[in-house]
């Protein structure tokens, strides 16, 4: 088995951020600036927001925080969401998912103007995406494609199989990887795919991204074909300090003795997502400065 560790991945994007910034406020432009919105105590949510904050304060970006009650009127949300789409210092809004139940996380998504949209959840990003036009793509697959070229994995002519069909990873990680100079043949299997060993056995490149511990293990996957484990699953585990671990979407450990490169969890793809938001926020402060 190879690891494919994801730190140095994402320090990699992180320097080539730092030095770009350096350079567009060196020509007499504020810092980016990212406005992240949390709504309610999820725990997973409260580590991710924090994350973020960590990454705009090492990159020296501004970042503001708003950190609502869980019982937050969707009409409270909306008018917040128009208040930062009017402001000139904010160049990026991320709302952190999942929603509150009383609270229409579409409604909310397309209300995020598109040029301030970092995630690239809104249906104008989407829709250019799939166009093949200038966007911002979501984070996490945008990291994926960081992690394969990173390590030189060909693309071009291989068979690539997407688990998963969400908007957030699933929907367009399968776009980048059939996107023109990327080049892969891409199936999209979903969990009620009646037999998916039919579909990973065949492929190069198997990006299982369910949000289901053991989806797949060693026995769906050929000799030669590189993993990439989107999962990011919480099991309780009382002899941790948090009450839980981290596991991915594969069974990692049945790969040990595999000729199977895999990302790890954690140090894999989750490392990349935090970096790739970093890039989409420099992103809309040189569109919005008009570099
Ligand atoms: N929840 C899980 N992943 C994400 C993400 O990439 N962006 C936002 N806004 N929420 C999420």
């Amino acid at each position: 088995m190879i690891r494919l560790g994801c730190k140095a991945v994402a320090a990699s994007v992180m320097e080539e951020i730092r030095k770009e910034t350096e350079i567009f406020t060196s020509e007499g432009n504020r810092a980016p600036s990212l406005a992240v919105v949390l709504v309610g105590h999820d725990g997973a949510s409260e580590t991710y927001v924090r994350k973020k904050a960590e990454a705009a304060a090492e990159l020296g970006f501004l970042h503001f925080q708003y950190s609502l009650d869980e019982d937050t009127a969707e009409s409270d949300l909306l008018s917040l969401i128009d208040e930062l789409n009017g402001r000139d210092d904010i160049d990026g809004i991320l709302v952190q998912l999942p929603l509150p139940r009383q609270i229409n996380e579409r409604k909310v998504i397309e209300r995020i103007s598109p040029e301030k949209d970092v995630d690239g959840f809104s249906p104008v990003n989407a829709g250019r995406l799939m166009t093949g036009e200038e966007c911002f793509i979501p984070c996490t697959p945008e990291g994926i494609m960081r992690i394969l070229s990173y390590y030189h994995i060909e693309t071009a002519g291989r068979k690539a199989v997407v688990i998963g069909r969400s908007n957030i990873v699933g929907k367009p990680m399968a776009m980048l990887l059939m996107q023109k100079g990327i080049d892969a043949t891409v199936t999209v299997c979903n969990t009620k795919t009646p037999d998916l060993r039919e579909y990973t056995l065949g492929a190069d490149i198997i990006i299982v991204a369910t949000g289901k511990p053991g989806t797949i293990d060693s026995s769906f996957v050929k000799d030669g074909a590189v993993v990439i484990d989107v999962g990011m699953n919480r099991i309780p585990d009382s002899t941790k300090e948090k009450g839980f671990r981290l596991t991915g979407d594969a069974d990692y450990a049945s790969f040990k003795d595999r000729d199977v490169s895999i990302t790890p969890v954690p140090g894999g793809v989750g490392l990349m997502t935090v970096s790739m938001l970093m890039a989409n926020t420099l992103q809309a402060a040189k569109r919005r400065a008009g570099v």
